[in-house]
């Protein structure tokens, strides 16, 4: 699995910090739980995305691309690491911002990551929920291209299996600093949407001879579809790396249980949760992803599905950004 023969570029500060949480450990009273850093990766308030940016914008650069095309939600982080990285890369952005959570508040519609990525210059054209965005993204491409520009389309949440090669390089980071820091680990924890997150770890942690096993929480899809996603994703990131066999359909866990009325949506262990690190380790997690995410692990710890005597690593994967278009949402 050598990365260094993908093309790359430097967005990200790697590796980033695996740190352990006390209070929370103590709080729950389970087990020794630490948190990768990935909220640290430095591009924009930082979060997943960028790791997978380095991948899919080292292609970009490589075509010769000039814009930068993708789509996600209003409140998408991915969208906000893209605008970002276009602006570092001397790229425009073109976003296709769907509109996927019902009623929204004026300022879900206005702060968090729309704000900024109105910051950063994206042109942003606006969809209902439920559009074909197949279609769309490739209107806008050909209108780019008629235009005389060069566009490279960086799919949603940057999850195919270029992008994912940067959750690839997660994985072998995490091994690195679990013999670093002579950790026996137990589990990684992690939010899973788009897939390329889930998909990218468990080629990195397979593909090097890691069993380690992965539990991936979704927040829009249920469980059927969500792991179908992540396996399918999961297979091609391993045929690109050249490790076709590392991945069985048995590595790919998730645990749909936590996403509440729909994406996007509050609920009251999501809120609980972000309180709860934020008042216990001074950590800001976001309520549509990483949020869902804590919400299900302390669950899981209360349950005594995750014991004491045990190690948890709950992958951070950003988002704070959004917390702020949330301020009327969330009960303090
Ligand atoms: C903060 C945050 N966590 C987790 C995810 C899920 O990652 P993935 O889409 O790679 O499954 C996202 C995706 O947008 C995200 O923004």
């Amino acid at each position: 699995m050598q990365l260094s023969r993908f093309p790359r570029v430097s967005l990200a500060h790697l590796p980033t910090p695996l740190e352990h949480m006390p209070r929370l450990s103590e709080h729950l009273g389970g087990p020794d739980i630490f948190v990768k850093r990935d909220d640290c990766t430095g591009l924009a308030t930082g979060g997943n995305k960028t790791r997978k940016l380095e991948f899919s914008m080292g292609e970009a650069v490589q075509k010769g691309a000039d814009t930068i095309i993708t789509v996600g939600a209003i409140q998408s982080n991915h969208v906000r690491q893209t605008a970002a990285a276009a602006c570092k890369l001397g790229m425009k952005c073109e976003v296709l911002l769907e509109h996927r959570v019902g009623e929204p508040s004026e300022t879900y519609t206005t702060s968090g990551n729309v704000f900024l990525d109105r910051v950063f210059g994206a042109n942003l054209r606006e969809y209902p929920g439920g559009t074909d965005f197949e279609t769309e993204m490739q209107a806008v491409t050909r209108e780019i291209a008629d235009g005389g520009g060069m566009p490279y389309v960086v799919p949603g949440g940057a999850s195919n299996p270029v992008g994912a090669l940067g959750y690839v390089g997660c994985g072998i980071e995490l091994l690195e600093q679990f013999g670093e820091q002579d950790l026996q680990v137990d589990h990684i924890v992690s939010a899973t949407g788009s897939a390329g997150t889930h998909a990218g770890l468990v080629v990195g942690l397979r593909g090097s001879g890691s069993d380690l096993p992965i539990l991936g929480f979704g927040v829009n899809a249920p469980q059927d579809v969500q792991e179908e996603r992540v396996y399918k994703l999961a297979l091609a990131t391993a045929e690109l790396v050249g490790a076709p066999d590392c991945v069985s359909r048995d590595d790919i866990i998730a645990d749909c249980n936590y996403i509440g009325p729909g994406y996007g949506q509050t609920t009251e262990s999501m809120n609980e949760a972000i309180l709860m690190l934020a008042r216990l380790e001074g950590l800001l997690f976001d309520p549509v992803y990483s949020g869902k995410a804590l919400a299900g692990m302390i669950d899981y710890i209360r349950k005594g599905h995750f014991t004491a005597g045990q190690k948890i690593v709950f992958l951070h994967t950003g988002g704070s950004a959004g917390l702020f278009a949330y301020a009327d949402a969330l009960t303090l």
